[in-house]
């Protein structure tokens, strides 16, 4: 079941909005959180103040719940436009939700993902600050073709989650930027784009030989473990899965994919359909899978853990959990994660995964399951499978 939780009264210069978080979750935990933080508080307070002409081409980056979507929609005449483009899955389906039910006309907004392209010249660029430094300078390459000297940049960021090298990134692919005093821990970068100074964009993909293989990994910028295979999924891996007779194998939150990537090795006739809630991980598992795999049957989604899988229909499912849902961090994503696989595996189906020992897993998945064998476990992780009775 989709829940609205934490419905509040988002009060701005543009009206006061009702948004929610858009989470199948339900925890307590995240319900005492805001769809909204003072970094689009603030963000929306300045625009108040200088104005947002009616006609302006507006693309927002990165708006994580649609507070400046909701806002910017309502504040927005015919004749201007909104463009939104974010990596998130779930962002995208909260925004649009929050915009609908504010009153907004959801196809005055075109939705892009990660990997679109915008259409330009815009006149107003809006960036949250994203965790990850490598997807903001991915994004200020990509729509940088669209930007002219006379486009305003105005970037929000929490400042506990402001990286180090923010400024220069904005100084160094667009131009001179300077930042705003705090407010209510939140600050504002603006940018004054100069293409006459701009380089030529530097390459962002990194990859590496996935060890005791051949295959290539190309991790794509706002992948996980984007330098090297990371040290739970190598856990993982010494001890995967080898006897479950599989025809439909399952890697959710599949990142770059080397999951089911292996598990395609081990299990030549199985498909492997691969989930994930960020575009770029689901790209860059497809890319990854295609280049080992060209003939063999796959599919890579977008998706909430695996809301969207046919009930009883896997007999292997692979994970290693997040444990975090953008800036939030808490097991309410994993234990989502855990429920989606026990309705999607068929009887006798099997679920392993790995997680941090002190993630205390084993006992959820007991609980959902009524079993759970630790299968390996050395001084940080453990590989867990669970059956379905
Ligand atoms: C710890 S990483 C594991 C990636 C990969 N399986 C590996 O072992 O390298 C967890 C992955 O879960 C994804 N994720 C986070 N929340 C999700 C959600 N609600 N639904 C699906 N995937 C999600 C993240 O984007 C991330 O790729």
């Amino acid at each position: 079941m989709i829940n609205m939780v934490n419905d509040n009264g988002f009060s701005t210069g543009f009206g006061v909005f009702t948004l929610s978080r858009w989470s199948r979750t339900n925890t307590p935990n995240e319900q005492n959180l805001r769809a909204w933080d003072a970094a689009d508080e603030l963000l929306l307070e300045h625009l108040a103040e200088v104005g947002v002409p009616e006609s302006a081409k507006v693309l927002i980056l990165n708006d994580q719940c649609g507070a400046l979507a909701t806002a910017l929609v309502m504040a927005q005449g015919a004749s201007g436009s909104v463009q939104c483009a974010t990596d998130s899955f779930l962002s995208t389906q909260a925004a649009q939700k929050n915009v609908t039910a504010n009153g907004g006309d959801l196809t005055r907004v075109t939705w892009l993902n990660s990997l679109d392209q915008a259409q330009g010249p815009i006149d107003l660029l809006l960036i949250k600050l994203p965790k990850n430094l490598s997807l903001l300078e991915d994004q200020l390459y990509r729509y940088r073709d669209h930007i002219t000297p006379n486009t305003k940049i105005m970037a929000a960021g929490m400042v506990k989650h402001m990286a180090a090298g923010v400024f220069t990134l904005f100084e160094s692919i667009l131009g001179a930027t300077k930042t705003s005093l705090a407010k209510k821990k939140a600050r504002l970068i603006f940018c004054q784009p100069d293409p006459t100074q701009w380089q030529a964009a530097t390459a962002l993909k990194t990859q590496y030989l996935l060890e005791n293989t051949n295959y290539q990994i190309i991790i794509y910028p706002n992948v996980f473990s984007r330098e090297s295979l990371d040290i739970g999924t190598r856990f993982f891996l010494q001890h995967f899965p080898k006897k479950v007779d599989a025809e439909k194998i399952a890697d959710i939150g599949c990142g770059n994919g080397v999951l089911g990537l292996v598990a395609a090795g081990k299990y030549p006739e199985a498909t492997i359909d691969f989930y994930d809630e960020s575009y770029m991980a689901v790209a860059c598992a497809e890319e990854n899978f295609t280049r080992a795999w060209p003939d063999r049957a796959a599919s890579f989604r977008v998706d909430d853990g695996m809301s969207s899988a046919t009930p009883g229909s896997y007999q292997l499912i692979v994970c290693n959990p997040p444990f975090h849902q953008h800036n939030v961090v808490g097991d309410f994503v994993a234990l989502q994660m855990f429920r989606d696989a026990k309705l999607a595996l068929q009887q006798g189906g099997e679920f392993w995964l790995v997680g941090n020992r002190h993630l205390g897993y084993k006992e959820h998945i007991k609980h959902l399951f009524g079993n759970c064998m630790v299968v390996a476990s050395n001084q940080k992780f453990v590989v867990l499978k669970a059956i379905k009775r």
